[in-house]
């Protein structure tokens, strides 16, 4: 399937790395020219290179921090200023600390509101106005299969996160009538440094081997095993395409049947 993004620009969060960096890539492959930030800029210049080598596509860095207002204003303000336009966001960034409902501190509960929700209404509202003035634009939001199943120490990014899908219903009403189109994609465990650092903190507190809790991870999906990072970005590309022009206001899994709930 051709998903036509040539002449498209992506701005990818957290796209130095894991699934940012797999989306990124995907959207390159797809013709797009591509903005990837991340925190740290040896991290991003190092992919930004693999991506054009591997693509051939106009990718472009900016290295700052998007738990700060001020990175993500500078980062969509340099990509209109770079490539003119700006058609597609995937928001996508670092994941809020591992905590327990109980016990989690106000330092943690701040990171995660921060990171995981107010994120994704500071990048939205930065990008909306570029996109209205081109007559459209994707936004993809990249959340977690916390919102639909608890994860052991992952609470609050269930917490944070549910706020992003009712915030984004919102959003994609009010701007269905602008051609922008706003959807949720929800990874389950996928293999990246962020999935192994956490199945590792589960492996310690148990007691056992991070192989056997890898495994164990894998075995709650019901196609037995951990996802790809490439399994992951086709939908991101997907949605962020024409082909997916009557898709807006949702939020979908990827998780491999990992969640058991029938909706
Ligand atoms: N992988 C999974 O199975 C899974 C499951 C559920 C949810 N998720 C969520 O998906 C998102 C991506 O996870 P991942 O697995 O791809 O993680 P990852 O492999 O650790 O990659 C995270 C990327 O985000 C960047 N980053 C982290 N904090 C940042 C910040 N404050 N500002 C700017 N960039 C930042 C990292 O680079 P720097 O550190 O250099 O900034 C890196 O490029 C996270 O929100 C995670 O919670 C992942």
């Amino acid at each position: 399937m051709d998903l036509n993004l040539a002449e498209k620009v992506a701005i990818v969060g957290g796209g130095s790395k894991g699934l940012g960096r797999a989306c990124a890539e995907e959207l390159a492959r797809e013709g797009a020219k591509v903005v990837i930030c991340s925190r740290t800029e040896a991290d991003l210049q190092k992919t930004a290179s693999e991506i054009r080598e591997s693509t051939g596509a106009d990718v472009f860095v900016y290295a700052g921090d998007l738990d700060k207002y001020e990175t993500i204003q500078d980062l969509v303000s340099e990509t209109v200023n770079h490539f003119g336009q700006l058609d597609i966001l995937v928001a996508n960034s670092g994941g809020p600390p591992l905590a327990r409902a109980a016990t989690a501190d106000e330092e943690t509960w701040n990171i995660t509101v921060q990171r995981s929700l107010l994120f994704f209404a500071r990048i939205a509202r930065e990008s909306i106005p570029h996109m209205r003035a081109q007559g459209g634009g994707r936004i993809i939001n990249i959340l977690s299969s916390t919102v639909f199943q608890p994860i052991d120490n992952l609470a609050l990014s269930g917490a944070a996160r549910m706020g992003v899908v009712a915030y984004s219903k919102s959003l994609s009403e009010e701007l269905g009538p602008d051609n922008i189109l706003v959807n949720n994609v929800c990874p389950g465990a996928i293999l990246t440094d962020r999935m192994l650092g956490n199945t590792t903190a589960r492996a310690n507190a148990q007691g056992i081997s991070v192989e056997d809790a890898l495994e164990a991870r894998g075995q709650e999906a019901v196609l037995n095993r951990i996802g790809r990072p490439d399994e992951f970005s086709g939908l991101v590309a997907f949605l962020a395409s024409d082909r997916a022009s009557y898709i807006t206001g949702t939020t979908m899994l990827i998780d491999g049947g990992m969640v058991r709930s029938v909706l």
